[in-house]
């Protein structure tokens, strides 16, 4: 049966630096969080020549690799470089925002062991005058600076943010870029900063605004989005990265197909949608996305290529994804402790139609907007400061359990997670690999409790008007 609708690409297209060379295995420049689905492939990728090192050659070490080698962690005060610029001519307000952020990266540093330093590129500046971005919705945007490719467990080949890259110590090292996070903050909106006397009803907390970013920054997103939309402008298709698409300069050039490409985020998310049954890996819905079409097939031009998508089974797929995506307690977050689907973190599914920035990448509004892990919820909290917020919700530590889970599988080192997931280099041999076990069922009566009493965010919430943008690495 022939479907007769047309989709529209909802992103920009970019000129291309160079033609890609190896299939997934491109790193990406984000350069704009604001707008992170505009990136550009990175002119340079592959691994660093470094000049062999005796010591791994002379095979007098006994077995020992450099690489299994004890790191040496940073000092807590060491383990984020600001290069700051402040766009406001007032010097104080411009020193209280860099004292913040120094001191928003400690609270990050006094939990994560960090190998090698975390480059942040921080703006602060007023987004309506230098960025074209009035309204004053937009509290701060942050992504990782650059994404490269490594070779996960399961073979599938993953966009790392460069900061959480860096900190495996591969050898030979990638190519990096000169900043790990690329951040925008808006000098225009009313901030509370540490040290200031009292929070104003009217005022975000700027530690919790860039502390909330940062996290975005060092991996929590996700690639898969809406990057389609049908004529009506309505989201119908969820999808990871249609990253062969960012190559064209025009909807007219043949396009080659490479497939979509995931985020290391997504390794870990699954979809729980039906409650008593074992969720299911999002990657898995990814390699049959990826099924509509052999890689390295060419398409004449961008249309053959949705047209071809848009009558395959995969488009099926990812347009029950898109419905999944705005139905509450559908897609969570697996962490590697999870020892039944008790312990999934549910990620913001409750947004109808789905919100490009807000959707996916953030935590469960309806779980965790009063509970310790606060933190990676989508809309800012105005009135009560990062500390109000975590004694009100009977936290302990701004970077809540679960979320600190998050950053563990992830590949953070922290005290309970002392030797973390590794990923390899893009080019390392295959492993044999099975399927990871089913998780198991929590075995009580709460789950029929959770799904009867999920009711549409919208009429059972009320979110603030001002949102903290994504932060998705990749595309928002
Ligand atoms: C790792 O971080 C923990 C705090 O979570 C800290 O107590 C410990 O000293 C750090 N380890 C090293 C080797 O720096
Ligand atoms: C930081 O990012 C801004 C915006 O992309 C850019 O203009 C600036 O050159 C960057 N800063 C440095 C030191 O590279
Ligand atoms: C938020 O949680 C705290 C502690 O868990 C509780 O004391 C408080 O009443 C809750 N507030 C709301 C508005 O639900
Ligand atoms: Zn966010």
């Amino acid at each position: 049966m022939k479907t007769s609708f047309s989709l529209i690409l909802s992103l920009l297209l970019y000129i291309s630096i160079e033609s890609i060379i190896q299939v997934d295995a491109a790193c990406w420049e984000h350069p704009n969080p604001l707008k992170p689905w505009e990136k550009t492939l990175s002119s340079e990728c592959g691994t660093q020549d470094v000049p062999k090192n005796p010591k791994l050659t002379t095979g007098i070490g006994k077995g020992k690799q450099f690489e299994d080698d004890q790191a040496a962690f940073l000092a807590p005060q060491d383990a984020f470089q600001f290069v700051f610029s402040c766009g406001v001519s007032d010097p104080v307000l411009c020193g209280k925002a860099e004292n913040t952020f120094k001191s928003a990266g400690l609270i990050i540093a006094n939990v994560v062991n960090f190998t090698t330093p975390l480059r942040v590129n921080a703006t602060f500046t007023n987004f309506c005058q230098a960025l074209g971005e009035c309204g004053g919705k937009i509290l701060g945007a942050a992504s990782a600076a650059r994404t490269v490719p490594l070779q996960d467990d399961d073979n599938v080949i993953r966009q790392y943010p460069q900061g959480l890259a860096k900190q495996f110590l591969l050898q030979p090292p990638p190519k990096w870029g000169p900043f790990d996070i690329q951040a925008f903050f808006n000098a225009e909106a009313n901030l509370f900063f540490v040290g200031d006397t009292q929070i104003q009803p009217t005022q975000f907390d700027f530690q919790y605004i860039i502390l909330h970013e940062l996290i975005h920054g060092l991996g929590f997103a996700s690639s898969w989005n809406s990057y389609f939309t049908g004529g009506d402008n309505t989201p119908i298709a969820l999808t990871t990265d249609p990253s062969f698409l960012e190559m064209l300069t025009d909807q007219n050039q043949p396009v080659t197909f490479t497939g979509f490409t995931e985020t290391a985020f997504d390794k870990y998310m699954v979809n729980a949608k039906i409650k008593g049954q074992s969720p299911k890996r999002m990657t898995d819905y990814a390699s049959s996305l990826n099924n509509f079409a052999q890689i390295g097939t060419q398409f004449q031009n961008v249309q053959d290529l949705l047209d071809t998508f848009g009558n395959s089974p995969s488009f099926q797929i990812s347009s029950s994804l898109i419905a999944d995506s705005q139905t509450t307690k559908t897609f969570a977050f697996q962490p590697h402790n999870a020892k039944n689907t008790d312990d999934l973190i549910f990620l913001e599914t409750n947004l109808n139609p789905f919100q490009q920035g807000s959707s996916i990448s953030h935590v469960d509004i309806v779980t965790f907007n009063n509970n310790s892990d606060f933190l990676e919820v989508f809309n800012a909290k105005r009135g009560q400061t990062l500390d109000q917020v975590l004694a009100a919700t009977g936290g302990t530590y701004p970077i809540g359990p679960k979320l600190l889970s998050v950053l563990e599988t992830l590949g953070y080192t922290t005290a309970n997670n002392p030797t973390p997931y590794k990923p390899r280099l893009p080019n390392s041999p295959k492993l044999a690999v099975s399927p990871p076990p089913p998780l198991p069922v929590a075995n009580d009566n709460k789950m029929t409790q959770s799904m009867s009493t999920a009711t549409p965010l919208t009429s059972s919430f009320n979110i603030l008007s001002v949102f903290i943008i994504v932060a998705v690495v990749l595309l928002f």
